[in-house]
Formats: structure tokens, C-alpha cells, sequence
């Protein structure tokens, strides 16, 4: 049986489904790469210069072989990596910063840290310092990564409808910002080592931005910085106190569940409506 060229040939919009759903979201470069390619030494066998016909001596010489392309004669090797930084590396240069600008910049200098290269943009954060809330996301999504802003995509305007029921805004009396500046690929969730090198920033983060209440926006970002194990599930719905050496005291953080979370399970909207009011008890 024969097949048609169609059935040899990927369907290239279904190939690139398939990457896209495997997390290969972005082109990082514009020729293809094959790092695991094998080093073929190069036989730096002499060309034998050719001499004019006339003097030309009446042997046979057998073909040589054609010394590679210098590129293609020693293996490309990825970039060496620079090292990861430590943690205590990562907590210094977040507590020397005395200002928004001074700890975006030091995000902007950070080395090593996987995600920065394959994220488009950082995204900081946005809206007005000492707000009324400030909301902890878990990391940038593709809308996010693209534009450098937080919460722009759909759950982003979610969460802007919750914030405008109860009288938030992020240009007036708001604040928002993530676990995670960069967008991990594929939107998976982050590791706990990622977490852990960025913990000392958003810690650094709350201090400068010095919230009266805090709201860790779904499960990742309440356990991270309310050092919980349970889930979102068992943590909404409850008043927690959050402390960090560079407050003037204890603030109170609720937990929200994540918009993206409540696009799925509209049925849970109750809930978050509850703890949107819980929130605004505690400004007004
Ligand atoms: N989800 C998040 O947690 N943060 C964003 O900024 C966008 C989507």
C-alpha cells in the first residue's frame, strides 16, 4: 500500500499543539540546535595542491575526504550555565534593596537562575505603594510573560472584577504581584527550588511595598508565604498573620482562591465571595 505525501508528512499546526503542549512554547533561536550530536573528529586530511594539468604525474590519487566546516567539525555545546544562586546569595542581594527600583533591578541582575532565560520579560509587579491589599500570585502566565505585567490575561481580569466588587483597584489602593517574576515554561507549576531562590525577594517585595492586609492568590503563594502544607482548600477561608523583619508589625493575610482556579469551578465563587467581603472588613 502506498501512502500519500499527506500521510508521511506531521500535520505542522497539530506538531506544534504537541510542543506547545509539552512546554516548548517559545523559538530561542532561529536555526534548530542538536546538542546531543555526536563529536566527529575531524580528519584534517591535506588537500594535495593541485598541480597544472600539464605536470600532472600519471597516478592515481585516492579521494580524500573534505576536511568539515570548522562549525560542524567540533560538537556546539550549550552555553556553560552560570551557577544557580544560593540562597543565602539570593536573600543578600533582596535585603540590600531599599527601594521598588533597587529590588526590580536586583531581580534584573540576578545570574543563573533558570527561568530568566526562558521568560520573555520579568514581571515585577504593579500598582500603588502602602495599598489596602496587596495580592500574591504564583507566577506569570503566557499574557503576563509577554507584556511584563501581573494578572493580564483571563484570570487577571477576573481578579480585577473581585478586586472592583470590594472597591480595589490597582491604579488607586491595590497591589499586585507574583511568587515566581518569571514564567516557568508551559505555566508548570513551580519547583520548590525556584520557589526557595525567590522567596527572599517577595519577602523583600511585602516589606517595600507594606500592605495592610495581604492576599496570597491560590494554593502555591498561600503555602509559600504562610509556610502551610495544607492546600488552599483548608487554608481559605481562615485570617492568618503575616510577619517579616522589615514590618513594623504582624499583617493580617487571607487567602483567596486563584481566578484561574474559579474560571474552571464557577460553583466555588460563593466562597471566594466570602472571603472578598472578609477582606474588606478588615480595610474599611
Ligand atoms: N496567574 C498567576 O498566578 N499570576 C499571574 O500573573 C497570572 C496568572
Amino acid at each position: 500500500m502506498s501512502l500519500s505525501l499527506d500521510e508521511t508528512q506531521p500535520d505542522p499546526e497539530a506538531l506544534l499543539r504537541w510542543y506547545v503542549e509539552l512546554g516548548a512554547d517559545e523559538a530561542i533561536g532561529d536555526e534548530p540546535v542538536d546538542w546531543f550530536a555526536a563529536a566527529t573528529a575531524a580528519a584534517s586530511v591535506p588537500i594535495p595542491a593541485q598541480s597544472p594539468a600539464s605536470a600532472a604525474p600519471a597516478s592515481v590519487t585516492p579521494p580524500q575526504q573534505m576536511p568539515k566546516p570548522a562549525a560542524e567539525a567540533a560538537p556546539r555545546r550549550a552555553p556553560a550555565a552560570a551557577e544557580p544562586p544560593s540562597d543565602s546569595a539570593a536573600r543578600a542581594l533582596a535585603s540590600a534593596a531599599q527601594t521598588l527600583d533597587e529590588l526590580r533591578a536586583a531581580l534584573e541582575a540576578l545570574e543563573g537562575f533558570p527561568l530568566k532565560v526562558t521568560a520573555t520579560n520579568l514581571v515585577f509587579g504593579e500598582g500603588v505603594e502602602q495599598p489596602d491589599v496587596m495580592f500574591i500570585g504564583e507566577a506569570p502566565g503566557a499574557d503576563e510573560d509577554r507584556q511584563g505585567r501581573p494578572f493580564v490575561g483571563a484570570s487577571g481580569r477576573l481578579l480585577d472584577r473581585m478586586m472592583q466588587s470590594i472597591g480595589l483597584d490597582r491604579e488607586k489602593n491595590a497591589y499586585i504581584t507574583n511568587i515566581l517574576p518569571w514564567r516557568p515554561p508551559g505555566n508548570r507549576e513551580p519547583t520548590p527550588a525556584e520557589i526557595a531562590t525567590c522567596l527572599p525577594f517577595i519577602r523583600r517585595h511585602i516589606e517595600l511595598v507594606r500592605p495592610r492586609v495581604l492576599v496570597p492568590v491560590g494554593g502555591t503563594s498561600a503555602k509559600t508565604l504562610l509556610d502551610q502544607r495544607q492546600g488552599i482548600m483548608r487554608l481559605r477561608g481562615r485570617q492568618f498573620e503575616y510577619a517579616g523583619p522589615g514590618l513594623d508589625g504582624p499583617i493580617p493575610a487571607i487567602p483567596l482562591f486563584h481566578p484561574a482556579f474559579l474560571l474552571r469551578s464557577s460553583g466555588q465563587k460563593a466562597l471566594a465571595w466570602r472571603d472578598l467581603l472578609a477582606i474588606k472588613q478588615i480595610i474599611q
